[in-house]
């Protein structure tokens, strides 16, 4: 296709503000996919997106759309994930973009990532098409919507369309926006090859697809090509794009987004946010902007509770990494749990999902230990080292100084519950920046956070406190220096390493008191008396006592009642199956993640 009539746009939305909903019609509308291919869910295709209603990896689809001037154009719809997580990932697919529709429900308003994902399309200086959608429902206030769009995001509220994506209103008006208002890729056609990798996935047919925007000459099949950042090198398989499956068509031309197989046979050689060029334009075209590596900011142990699937576990986890360069890991060695893996992820739902796959696709029962932050810790003697795992923190005597990340986070709430939010803020750690009303009742609020704080249970904790109503964004500002120790466990005058944490000196005596009163409530009963305590080096600074179990405590519970002895053997059972010996004393899973619940 000719440049003049390619259009690149994706969809930017605060969760669950219809992204995929408009999507859905688009490709109805062009007749790209029907309706019934509608219902298996072309573009979120993995099962957990379904689930979990997150769009997890981008991707792309070409439709064909006869304009009102009489032209046909081909737009390329690029999907963004919608979570603060994989904002390294929204910002590559964005590139690859010209525009970018922002959706915004009419019932609920601008939220966080509106604002999140708008900052960073406009970063990329993309042309935005504001998008109220759901203006179906009977809540819908569209008028004051619009009203918000011009005053927070700074558009006139003129060029809002009206849209209910589940209805199909508004289909049109996007479509002509989208042709009228979004610019045709610039770049040379005549240039050396340059062509932006905005995700790629590992096919176990094809090797690695990388999804491409080509941004100067023309990417052809056959064809020998290398990654500027990682070097790798590799003859192109196959060259197409996505209708919305893999259909090859030989080449990609200036401007085309779609796709490549490239025979790679791990994601890591092929990341996302490199540059495609041909070996002939190495050292005279220059790399497209902003390639880093991801950086993992949450990091726990993954133990498999049966000590003899660690070679599955292994297995598993370099077949998870295959396709999820994000993912990191290394063998770690535990002296309660054994053998496992240290990992580091993006943030606490990129850890909760690979957990998840862990256990549903490979059938693994695994025991997760409470997420940590990498800290940097300053030695007496001078050495710099990164600590991710709390166990492994040097004692009080050889550390000068401990820093830790903190990230800016943003909250849109109604401003009824400013109250509660800056009360949970503030025993977070966290540092007031700046309030700002949106509009009369609403309001957004910027904090600085360590990131320590916010991966312990703080969005359900913002949710529950404001009844679903605040939304959270944030971003990573920096290290910065904290008063924090190591608080360590002792189980049965065992200290367990896996249950050792940081805090800050502040907060240590209450935090270890709660977390050894949750703990008693947890491990189960053994034959004899457990003492557990909470301790700073050698100080213990809070104990309390399991009981030992009574030989008769079936037969007491059982009085005559059969079924009410199955539950409770049955109960027992479940509880058995995420058990892990430590020393003599059985420890549950939940035990590890008590800490979490501390606030
Ligand atoms: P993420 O993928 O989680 O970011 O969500 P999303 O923004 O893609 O939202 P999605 O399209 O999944 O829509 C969220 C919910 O809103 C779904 O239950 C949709 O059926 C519903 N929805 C979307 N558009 C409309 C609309 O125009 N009107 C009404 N009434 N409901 C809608």
């Amino acid at each position: 296709t000719d440049q003049a009539h390619i259009r690149n746009f994706c969809i930017i939305a605060h969760i669950d503000h219809g992204k995929s909903t408009l999507a859905d019609r688009l490709l109805e509308f062009t007749g790209t996919v029907s309706k019934r291919e509608l219902l298996e869910q072309t573009l979120d295709q993995m099962e957990l997106e379904r689930e979990k209603g997150i769009t997890i990896k981008a991707q792309a689809v070409r439709m064909k759309y006869t304009a009102q001037d009489g032209q046909e154009y081909e737009l390329n719809l690029i999907d963004t994930p919608g979570h603060v997580d994989f904002a390294y990932e929204v910002s590559r697919s964005l590139a690859a973009c010209e525009g970018a529709l922002l959706v915004i429900d009419a019932t609920q308003g601008v939220e966080a990532q509106t604002l999140a994902n708008l900052y960073l399309a406009l970063e990329a200086d993309l042309t935005i098409i504001p998008v109220i959608n759901k203006i179906d429902l009977p809540s819908a206030d569209p008028e004051k919507v619009k009203q918000e769009v011009e005053d927070v995001i700074g558009l006139p509220k003129e060029e809002c369309i009206l849209a209910s994506a589940k209805e199909g209103i508004g289909t049109v008006d996007i479509l002509e926006a989208v042709v009228k208002q979004i610019p045709p890729p610039a770049g040379d056609p005549a240039g050396p090859l340059r062509a932006l990798v905005f995700d790629s996935h590992y096919d176990a047919y094809k090797g690695v697809i990388a999804y491409v925007r080509v941004v100067d000459g023309v990417l052809h099949a056959e064809e020998k090509v290398v990654m500027m950042a990682t070097g790798s090198a590799t003859e192109v398989l196959e060259a197409g794009f996505f209708h919305p499956r893999l259909v090859s068509s030989g080449e990609l031309t200036t401007g085309e987004v779609g796709y490549i197989a490239t025979g790679f046979k791990n994601v890591k050689d092929c990341r996302v946010g490199d540059t495609v060029t041909v070996p002939g334009a190495l050292g005279k075209a220059q790399p497209l902007p902003g390639y880093q590596p991801a950086k993992s900011m949450v990091f726990a142990g993954l133990y498999p509770v049966a000590s003899e699937d660690y070679p599955e576990l292994r297995d598993a986890l370099e077949r998870l990494k295959l396709n999820d360069a994000a993912l990191y890991y290394e063998p770690e060695t535990s002296q309660a749990l054994g053998f496992g893996f240290r990992c580091g992820f993006l943030g606490l739902l990129h850890m909760e999902i690979i957990q998840e796959r862990l256990e549903r696709e490979y059938n693994l029962d695994i025991l997760a230990t409470a997420p940590s932050v990498a800290y940097l810790v300053t030695k007496t003697d001078g050495e710099v080292i990164e600590v991710d795992n709390p166990s492994e923190m040097p004692s009080a005597g050889e550390v000068e100084k401990i820093e830790e990340p903190f990230m800016d986070i943003s909250i849109f709430t109604p401003s009824r519950y400013i109250g509660t939010i800056m009360d949970l803020v503030t025993t977070r750690r966290g540092i007031y920046v700046d309030l700002k009303y949106i509009e009369s009742e609403r309001v957004l609020l910027t904090y600085k956070m360590p990131l320590a704080e916010l991966i312990v249970d703080f969005y359900d904790q913002l949710k529950s406190r404001t009844q679903g109503y605040a939304s959270l964004d944030y971003n990573f500002a920096g290290y910065e220096a904290s008063d924090l120790i190591k608080l360590d466990i002792l189980v049965n005058g065992v200290a367990v390493d896996a249950l050792s944490l940081i805090v800050h000196r502040d907060k240590a005596y209450y935090q270890g008191r709660a977390l050894v009163e949750k703990l008693r409530g947890l491990i189960p009963r053994q034959l004899f008396e457990v003492p557990i305590q909470a301790a700073i080096g050698s100080r213990v600074i809070a104990r309390e006592t399991v009981k030992a179990m009574r030989k008769d405590v079936l037969a007491k519970c059982y009085g005559g009642d059969i079924t009410r002895k199955r539950k409770l053997l049955e109960k027992q059972k479940e509880g058995k199956k995420r058990m892990k010996m430590v020393g003599s004393v059985e420890i549950p899973q939940e035990a590890f993640m008590a800490v979490l619940s501390l606030g």
